[in-house]
């Protein structure tokens, strides 16, 4: 039994990796970790060739890399939310499944999870990813999200800057409520002179939010790690 962890986070130990690697160990199975940010995968560039062939002619490291998708009995993809989105890395890996899709789906019935991480729009990201393997003909046994270090914490200005993550993501810019304040409401204090583009105030009352720190969160991943063991074995 083989499971493929592949982390889209550029991150050094990011919560997105640990997540995928506590996916990983939790299945029992032979693993394999990949960080996306340390191999060389493009994005698609629609030129069609992998039509009859199901085989992309760019030569990058996706060359190596889809064989060990194809090989998995299961995949577990992680992503940080970049600008509501997956980042560029998961982006171009998901965009190169598509030479496996043409004509003969080849990924159809691939067992698969998925883990996003960020600090408000990580749900769409999750979403975003399980729709697209779904396409490839992936089934995804399991989805996951977490809250993450905002990298304004770390960046060094964030307790005054105007245009942090959970300005960008405020009620009064949004209209939409993330929650943000409540799920972080035991590290960041925004303070009543905020103004969201206008006037950055708060307070860090911790500066790193980390998944390891969070039972319930390795609990939840480790779940998804037994349920694919389980659904892997189900299927033999
Ligand atoms: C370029 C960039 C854009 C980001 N955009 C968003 C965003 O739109 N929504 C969000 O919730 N977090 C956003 N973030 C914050 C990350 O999602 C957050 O730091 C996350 O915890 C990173 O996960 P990782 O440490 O596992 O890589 C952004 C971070 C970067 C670097």
């Amino acid at each position: 039994m083989r499971v493929l962890g592949v982390s889209g986070s550029p991150t050094k130990d990011s919560n997105t990796d640990a997540l995928v690697k506590a996916i990983l160990e939790a299945t029992g199975a032979e693993t394999e970790f990949i960080k996306l940010s340390e191999i060389k995968v493009g994005p698609c560039i629609a030129c069609m060739k992998c039509v009859y062939t199901n085989e992309c002619v760019l030569k990058d490291d996706f060359k190596w890399l889809s064989k060990k998708v194809m090989e998995a009995d299961a995949i577990v993809v992680g992503s940080p939310t970049y600008y509501g989105s997956a980042s560029a890395f998961m982006k171009a890996f998901i965009e190169r499944l598509y030479s496996k899709r043409h004509i003969k789906l080849l990924m159809r019935g691939k067992i698969a999870a998925t883990v996003a991480v960020g600090v408000a729009a990580e749900k769409m990201v999750a979403e975003w990813m399980g729709n697209a393997l779904r396409a490839g003909g992936m089934e995804i046994v399991g989805s996951m999200t977490a809250k993450g270090t905002p990298c304004c914490f770390v960046c060094g200005p964030g307790e005054t800057c105007d245009y942090t993550v959970w300005n960008a993501y405020s009620k009064e810019l949004t209209g939409i409520d993330f929650g943000v304040g409540e799920a972080y409401k035991e590290y960041l204090e925004v303070l009543p002179d905020n103004v969201p583009y206008a006037r950055g105030s708060a307070k860090f009352l911790k500066s790193y939010r980390s998944v390891k720190d969070e039972p319930p969160v390795i609990a939840e991943a480790e779940k998804i790690g037994k349920m694919i063991r389980e659904r892997i074995e189900s299927g033999r």
